[in-house]
């Protein structure tokens, strides 16, 4: 059976007396959470430990953006699984675009990061898509199959979600066509061993358009940016028709 997983991304946002106020707000929206739904929230590593334990006995479960292969050792800059288990974290985002295009992260040192996470006992979300050039030339598929190649070479199927972001709709507020995202989605899971993988989609989801994206039969989630960091929103979108 297919998990319906609903996650916030917060990026660069939000210190912890923010987070605090948000776990205030966001609390009320969960009160009539329709079973089978796992909502997520993906935040800086500054706010793991007060969310986890705000967040404890809740329905809701954290994630990091990142994590390192190694579980201890000269890597400035980073964090490793252990440290990550440690304060309570579930889920971590691996290969989101931004630290493919901004951090240098490539298909070989996100599959390191997955194949990490999961030997601890985390659950990555791994992000695939494309650009707007590589889709106007007619190279999505070819450039999301082999993102999908190389990242899950060695990886656990059975402990893994995947999030379809197309780049040209992360951050832009122009979603992706749902019939589109649904298309794609349908593609990834084609390629993969274990057909139960939850698919998410990503970019520029809203409350507006979350009834639409979650009616199609591929899609088993979102990953949610701008629209995860307020929690009435946010809240729409978990609760989902
Ligand atoms: P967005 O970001 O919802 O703000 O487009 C999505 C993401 O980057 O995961």
């Amino acid at each position: 059976m297919r998990k319906i997983i609903l996650a916030g991304n917060w990026k660069m946002f939000k210190t912890q007396a923010e987070t605090l106020a948000f776990v205030q707000d966001f609390k009320p929206e969960l009160d009539e959470l329709p079973e089978g739904r796992e909502v997520v929230l993906c935040v800086p590593f500054t706010d793991l430990a007060i969310l986890s334990k705000s967040l404890h006995g809740s329905q809701v479960s954290v994630g990091a953006q990142n994590v390192h292969w190694e579980e201890t050792g000269a890597f400035t800059g980073e964090i490793s699984a252990p440290m990550l288990l440690e304060v309570g974290v579930r889920y971590v985002v691996i290969g989101h675009s931004e630290r493919r295009q901004l951090f240098g992260e490539t298909d070989e040192t996100v599959n390191f990061r997955l194949r990490a996470a999961q030997k601890a006992g985390l659950v990555p979300i791994l992000c695939v898509g494309e650009t707007k050039l590589q889709r106007d030339r007619g190279e999505a598929e070819s450039v999301i199959f082999q993102q999908l190649k190389a990242g899950l070479m060695g990886v656990d199927q059975a402990s893994l979600v995947i999030a379809y972001e197309p780049i040209w709709a992360i951050g832009t507020g122009d979603t992706c066509a749902t019939d589109e995202a649904n298309r794609i989605i349908g593609l990834i899971r084609s390629r993969l061993d274990n057909k139960d993988v939850t698919i998410q989609y990503g970019g520029s989801v809203k409350p507006e358009i979350i009834d639409e994206i979650m009616a199609q039969p591929e899609i088993d989630g979102v990953l949610v940016g701008g629209a995860s960091l307020e929690a009435k929103g946010f809240g729409r979108i978990v609760n989902y028709k």
